[in-house]
């Protein structure tokens, strides 16, 4: 079983994530989360709700922070004036261009196809006609990957040759003659593949009881838009002075091509984004501080630094607008890719809405008696988080097989911060009072904390149970506790045990989950 099978079966059995509508059969990019999968993302989106926007000190300096600056938060509606994602470009261009396999019926993003033809290795000669299409990242694919798509018609193709190689060559999906020869993933003949058309991702809908074009409108895919068309308001009621930030939290819809890796890319998801206003000289600080700062964030909540990248966007691949780009990478059990994205927008957002609402949008800086600069657009920082990514990088970086004392056990290693239960509750035994004394501790805890109450089973196995969701602290009352008022606690991730007064309990949590990262 693969690394990435193993969580996701993790997952279903234990009640953090069950694929949609599961009894008729799912829906392919759609997820529910289940008990302990809420408790964890709700944990996550907090997390991030109170490190960036309502626990942010305005008067305190932040470190490598260019200046102080405020922070505040909006919830705005999923379906908006469609104007918006006509000013935004997303009507126009928010496509992928997309490929038909006409034999075996799939779809694929034509950059996500990679396009190859075999070569001898001695000579660079070709050994026949075809191309071949193989599904994979263009960034970090392996030659046996691509290969793997096409066992059974290269079989006989390298049998006999030593040693070759694979030579992309992307451009035969472009040709009309040349994709005649091409291979699909898993097809008999070559010559399935349509020629790219783009599709937009927009998921479409209507307002109101008609069903035509003047009741269309769409459901967001991104919660950006809903921060740039409040800029004005905000401004006007929250006595916000530049350089500051609005954050939001809440669901975006893709109609992907290709939803893929469990919930890594799915058609229904949540967004963290923040759009920081500043002016357009300081924005290069800015957006080193916040590119650091977001990557930052994801090590002080535990993920390995080695699996964590911070990769600049060259200037190729910069949007026309964005002045500068970077990617916060995890490294996933299928690979390196995206988990957040931090850009200069520049002030493309804000002038496009100002242009097409009509509507001024500059901002007015009393400060300054320069009458020239008193109105400006703002450029804008987008640090852009998606909260199901997260949850899929913090689980992977926090599974773990390890051995205690002799006997295998899986445990996640989740930050106490983010752990879906707190601490677990056990009664050693069922009998001399233990489970009445470990209820009445559990009520307390309860009050303060996700617990959970177990007297199920040999403790053994109710610690091996509480291991493998994450629970950081397993609280046991024994014969002593009875007599001397204490617990013992045990600590999830180096097994040790000590023992203190109940009274100390919720102290002891306290400390722990702060402290924690
Ligand atoms: N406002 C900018 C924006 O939306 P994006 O790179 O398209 O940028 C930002 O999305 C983040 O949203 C990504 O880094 C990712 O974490 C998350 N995201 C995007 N598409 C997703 C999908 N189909 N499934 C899950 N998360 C997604």
């Amino acid at each position: 079983m693969s690394q990435m099978d193993k969580i996701i079966s993790l997952c279903k059995r234990r009640g953090f994530i069950f694929p949609s509508s599961e009894i008729y059969g799912g829906l392919n990019g759609s997820w529910d989360y289940g008990p302990l999968g809420v408790e964890f993302k709700n944990n996550i989106k907090s997390a991030w709700w109170k490190d960036m926007i309502s626990g942010h000190d305005e008067t305190t300096k932040q470190k490598q922070a260019p200046s102080l600056f405020n922070m505040v938060g909006v919830d705005a509606s999923i379906i908006m004036n469609p104007s918006v994602w006509e000013a935004s470009g997303h009507v126009g261009g928010f496509s992928d261009p997309m490929v038909d396999c006409k034999e075996t019926k799939s779809r694929y993003r034509a950059d996500q196809l990679i396009i190859f033809c075999i070569v001898l290795k001695s000579s660079n000669e070709r050994v026949n006609e075809y191309y071949y299409a193989s599904q994979g990242d263009p960034n970090s694919y392996s030659k046996n990957q691509l290969l793997e798509q096409h066992k059974k018609n290269l079989r006989n193709v390298i049998k006999n040759i030593d040693s070759y190689d694979l030579e992309l060559r992307q451009e035969a999906l472009l040709n009309d003659e040349l994709r005649e020869l091409v291979f699909a993933p898993g097809s008999k003949d070559p010559g399935s593949l349509t020629a790219p058309r783009n599709f937009n991702l927009m998921f479409e809908t209507h307002v109101g009881a008609l069903k035509n074009h003047s009741s269309q409108a769409y459901l967001r895919p991104e919660t950006a838009q809903g921060i740039f068309v409040n800029f004005k308001n905000i401004c006007d009621t929250s006595r916000v002075k530049l350089p500051f930030g609005i954050g939001q939290i809440g669901k975006s819809f893709r109609n992907e091509i290709n939803p893929r890796n469990f919930i890594f890319r799915s058609r229904e998801f949540e967004q963290m984004e923040i759009e920081f206003f500043c002016t357009p000289e300081e924005s290069n600080s800015w957006y080193v501080f916040w590119r650091d700062r977001r990557y930052q964030w994801y090590k002080d909540l535990g993920i390995k630094k080695e699996n964590l990248t911070l990769r600049d966007h060259s200037e190729k691949e910069l949007a026309h607008y964005a002045q500068s780009c970077a990617d916060i990478e995890y490294k996933f059990p299928f690979g390196i890719s995206e988990l957040e994205g931090i850009a200069n927008r520049t002030d493309y957002d804000l002038r496009q809405h100002m242009d097409r609402s009509g509507k001024d949008l500059r901002y007015f800086d009393d400060q300054t008696k320069d009458e020239a600069k008193k109105r400006f657009l703002p450029y804008v920082i987008e640090p852009s988080a998606g909260a199901d990514r997260a949850f899929l990088a913090f689980l992977c970086d926090a599974y773990t097989e390890d051995e205690v004392q002799g006997e295998a056990r899986t445990v996640l290693k989740i930050s106490p911060r983010l752990s879906p239960i707190k601490a677990a509750i056990f009664p050693l035994v069922k009998k001399d009072g233990m489970p009445e004394k470990a209820i009445n501790i559990y009520q307390k805890i309860k009050k303060v904390f996700p617990a959970y109450y177990d007297s199920g089973g040999a403790i053994g196995r109710r610690y091996r149970r509480q291991d493998e969701i994450g629970t950081p602290f397993c609280i046991t009352i024994d014969g002593e506790s009875l007599a001397k008022e204490t617990v013992t606690i045990r600590d999830r991730d180096s097994c040790k045990q000590q023992r203190i007064h109940q009274k100390e309990i919720i102290e002891f949590l306290e400390n722990s989950i702060s402290s924690s990262n």
